[in-house]
């Protein structure tokens, strides 16, 4: 399988905007993540009546590729309305930054249609982070939990 290269990774995003539930914003985002194998899972944000429920495109791309078996990421782009790109939010950098490549993801943002694109890292966005390995490891379940 071709690796999708970052345009069509934008263009993925992009595309994920159709299909973003977004009655009460009107802010249709869309995410495209790439996995370690180069497969593309996309997905839109979805809204709630209650607003404060709403799951951004990013962590829903996150849950559905989870849920396909996909823990390992190479990049994620994402895509809003207008010309300017859109950066993830504080709750998604800390999603992403659970996944294999951490700090390394590479993050591409764009707007709507057009050139602009502003490329980063993870590490960039969500600098001196804290992940898993902060945790150290497992502790044992206790007897009878
Ligand atoms: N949103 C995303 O899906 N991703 C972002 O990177 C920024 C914000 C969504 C959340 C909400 O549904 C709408 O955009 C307006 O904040």
């Amino acid at each position: 399988m071709t690796r999708p290269a970052d345009g069509e990774l934008v263009a993925a995003a992009r595309a994920a905007r159709e299909r973003a539930y977004a009655p009460y914003s009107g802010f249709r985002v869309g995410a495209a993540l790439r996995t370690e194998q180069g497969e593309v899972v996309t997905a839109g944000n979805v809204e709630n009546a209650s607003y404060g429920l709403a799951i951004c495109a990013e962590r829903a791309a996150v849950a559905a590729a989870v849920a396909l078996g996909h823990r390992g990421f190479e990049a994620i782009a994402v895509a809003g309305p207008g010309p300017d790109p859109v950066t993830p939010c504080g709750a998604c950098r800390q999603v992403l930054r659970e996944f294999p490549r951490g700090p390394d993801l590479q993050v591409l943002c764009a707007g709507e249609a057009g050139e602009r694109l502003l490329v980063t890292t993870l590490g960039a966005l969500l600098p001196d982070s804290f992940g898993p390995d902060n945790l150290g490891p497992p502790a044992a379940d206790p007897p009878g939990s």
